[in-house]
């Protein structure tokens, strides 16, 4: 049975497409089968492996409407072990589907029923969710064993994260009972500029143990990184792109900790 992570924060910007991307490519080079759900509009995640508009015909949201099967739609990529769910701007459609629904489809678990048709077949499910706690987000929280938290080295990083948190308890309570925060992970640390340094030792001081540790026990921060933000662009994870990168390196520690 597959481990099904979501990568989630309704803030923009944070890090969680770049963070959902490396560590899938990270963990399917680590000999897991993964599979990347790209689950935002934006189809951030699809470009980044390389892929753009016109190179496939369906894409997640034909699975979420039930037009197509979950299988139907993967994409390989460039590492043997990894493959892609893609997303593009129809995707917004679901979300009117959502809320046609009302209260009564059990509209929350459309993911977990397309996930259903794969979960044997892979090792690790990654979904990138969008920056909005709306119907992909819900979806996918409903779907996940565990939900990563990227947060953002920078002011305003915890604005809200209750929120969120709340999300989360309220998903547990009511819909997928064994969901569990695997861990929030800095993002773009840059070890000069002091802001930096609160945010992470705010982080340490309210959710020591919720950050990821390596095999030498040190605490997992994901360095800002040129590498990181240039490797998209080249249609690849940083591991393609620049595997001794400080960035790629960071993600390969994050998913050998998930192993572990
Ligand atoms: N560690 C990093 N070092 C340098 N640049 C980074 C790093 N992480 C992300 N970026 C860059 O910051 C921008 C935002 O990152 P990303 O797209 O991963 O965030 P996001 O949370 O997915 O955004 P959205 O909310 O729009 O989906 C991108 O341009 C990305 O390349
Ligand atoms: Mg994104």
């Amino acid at each position: 049975m597959s481990e099904i992570i979501v990568i989630a924060n309704q803030k923009g910007g944070v890090g969680k497409t770049t963070t959902a991307v490396n560590l899938a490519a990270s963990l399917a080079v680590e000999g897991k089968k993964v599979l990347l759900i790209d689950a935002d509009p934006q189809a951030n995640a699809t470009t980044s492996l390389g892929y753009s508009r016109n190179d496939y015909e369906f894409n997640i949201y034909h699975v979420l409407i039930g037009t197509k099967k979950l299988r139907d739609i993967i994409l390989k990529s460039e590492i043997a072990t990894l493959d892609l769910a893609p997303a593009n701007i129809g995707l917004v459609g679901v979300e009117k589907e959502y809320y046609d629904a009302g209260n009564t489809k059990g509209r929350e678990l459309i993911m977990k029923k397309a996930l259903a048709q794969v979960k044997t077949s892979y090792d690790y499910i990654v979904i990138d969710s969008p920056p909005a706690l709306g119907p992909m987000t819900i979806n996918a929280l409903s779907a996940a064993n565990s939900v990563i938290i990227p947060i953002q080295c920078e002011f305003f990083a915890l604005e809200g994260l209750a929120q969120l948190l709340n999300t989360v308890r309220l998903i547990r309570k009511t819909i997928n009972p064994r969901l569990e925060i695997k861990g929030f992970l800095p993002t773009m640390y840059s070890a000069q500029n002091n802001l930096s340094k609160q945010v992470f030792a705010d982080l340490r001081q309210h959710f020591d143990n919720k950050l990821f540790k390596d095999m030498d026990e040190e605490l997992i921060v994901i360095p800002r990184n040129v590498r990181l933000a240039e490797s998209p662009s080249f249609g690849k994870p940083a591991l393609l792109y620049d595997a001794k990168s400080s960035g790629s390196i960071a993600y390969q520690n994050l998913a050998q900790a998930i192993i572990a």
